[in-house]
């Protein structure tokens, strides 16, 4: 049954795609309303039903209709930009492990840092216009870092956080509507960039190892960059090995042109090495970011990006040409808190303290017959039948953990819960609480 009155046109794929996608931008096809069926459309256009199937895909891919088979195909609803980022709100009493944020205990005092920042001003008054850019200091600590860890560092920008360096190093090769490959399940935050920089995500299954490469073949063809997470992935704990960096190298071989744009944002609290893309010499367009925010805190906003010379190059002029730089006072803050002499043992015991309470609570889950796989991070997911339900009765427990809708595109229901300030006393209060709400076989899949 036809809800719209739109008479779509096109005899080829393409063309019927444009002409639903022109009546979406017209208004002439409103959010939630029903396409024809395919062999409906079919019928009336004299084309055929894989035509009008392929024309769907298209629209699909583009996110601007949703559905297929028996439920129809509908227009896509207007979503609030940003709405998978924010989590939801937190009753008092109720033990917040839905947030993703770093344990505050564990993150330096910086005003000694903002004193040394304060102490750099002139008379204690800002930068002007043309006075301030990157601080040659904290690139330089920046590529060391890099190359450190084998990754290139003669092209490198200060950027404002991982999401900053992310956004801007699509945005330099790519245009509204391509399609990026990311890990499913995916840092809702990494969404809501592509969301708000009109690219479209194209899922790519991940085990414990990160993205899987004959996932990544299936979709090489058609996405004009991809983004993954080398370690600390949010929101599985996945972690890139040699052997997997090098399967996934050799599928990306396939298309050394293809932009690859690495998110390796918790490089200093990481306990698992780097293994990542951005290691190899082969690779045409690349970046690779890193960020102060776990390590230092996020309001810090600051991050660094490295990438070929051509990105890097494009990454400056649009960040000239739109907020500029990242405040002087900023970098002078970051680069003296990583300069303080406390702090190579400040990010050891926080690095510890991640794996610890981490470890603790994937044993104290495996004691009560719950298996998942998590080797690095603050993060784990939970695979769970249904994430609604699991997390209203963790809830009413007094644990609020995040659904996993925010963070998933075709896996199958979760929960992402953030342990970075689970004490191993709750650990296994929590690991309880999860296998005493599991209704008989039902809740969780434990695969
Ligand atoms: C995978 C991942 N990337 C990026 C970020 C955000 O980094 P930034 O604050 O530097 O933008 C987060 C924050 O949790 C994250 O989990």
């Amino acid at each position: 049954m036809l809800e719209q009155n739109y008479q779509i046109s096109g005899s080829g794929a393409k063309d019927i795609a444009s002409s639903v996608e022109a009546a979406i931008a017209s208004r002439a096809l409103g959010p939630g309303e029903r396409l024809p069926s395919v062999r409906a459309l079919a019928a009336q256009l004299g084309v055929s039903t894989a035509t009008v199937a392929d024309a769907y895909r298209r629209l699909r891919e583009r996110g601007l209709v949703t559905g297929s088979g028996r439920g129809g195909t509908r227009v896509r609803g207007q979503r609030p930009r940003s709405w998978r980022r924010t989590a939801p709100e937190v009753a008092e009493g109720v033990r917040n492990l839905a947030s993703g944020n770093p344990d505050p205990s564990l993150l330096p005092d910086l005003r000694p840092a903002l004193a040394a920042a304060a102490a750099q001003l002139d008379e204690g008054r800002a930068r002007l216009y043309g006075q301030a850019e990157s601080s040659g200091q904290l690139l330089a600590r920046f590529a060391q870092g890099f190359r450190a860890d084998s990754v290139p560092a003669d092209d490198l920008v200060i950027v404002g956080g991982a999401l900053d360096g992310i956004a801007r190093a699509l945005t330099a090769h790519l245009r509204p509507g391509d399609l990026v490959a990311v890990e499913d399940p995916c840092y809702c935050g990494i969404l809501d960039l592509l969301d708000g920089c009109d690219l479209r995500p194209l899922p790519v299954a991940v085990d414990r190892r990160g993205m899987l490469p004959n996932r990544l073949e299936r979709v090489l063809d058609r996405v004009q960059g991809v983004v993954l997470t080398p370690r600390l992935h949010n929101p599985t704990g996945a972690a890139l090995d040699a052997e997997r960096r090098d399967a996934l190298l050799a599928i990306l071989a396939l298309r050394p042109e293809l932009l690859v744009v690495e998110d390796d944002h918790g490089s200093l609290i990481a306990d698992v090495p780097l293994h990542a893309m951005a290691q190899s010499r082969n690779r045409g367009r690349w970046a690779i970011v890193r960020s102060t925010s776990k390590p230092l805190g996020p309001d810090l906003r600051v991050g660094a990006l490295s990438a070929d010379r051509l990105t890097a190059a494009r990454v400056l002029e649009t960040q000239q040409a739109t907020a500029g730089w990242v405040s002087l006072m900023l970098q002078h803050t970051v680069l003296a808190a990583l300069g303080d002499p406390g702090l190579v043992g400040l990010l050891a015991h926080a690095r510890d303290t991640y794996a610890r309470r981490r470890t603790a609570f994937v044993a104290a889950l495996s004691e009560h017959g719950v298996h998942v796989d998590c080797d690095s991070g603050i993060n784990l997911w939970l695979p769970v039948e249904d994430e609604t339900t699991a997390a209203q009765n963790l809830l009413t427990r007094g644990w609020a953990v995040r659904s996993g809708t925010a963070f998933r595109l075709e896996t199958p229901p979760g929960l992402r819960i953030t342990t970075a300030t689970l004490s191993p006393g709750e650990a296994e209060a929590l690991a309880a609480g999860i296998a005493g709400v599991r209704p008989p076989a039902r809740m969780l899949r434990t695969a």
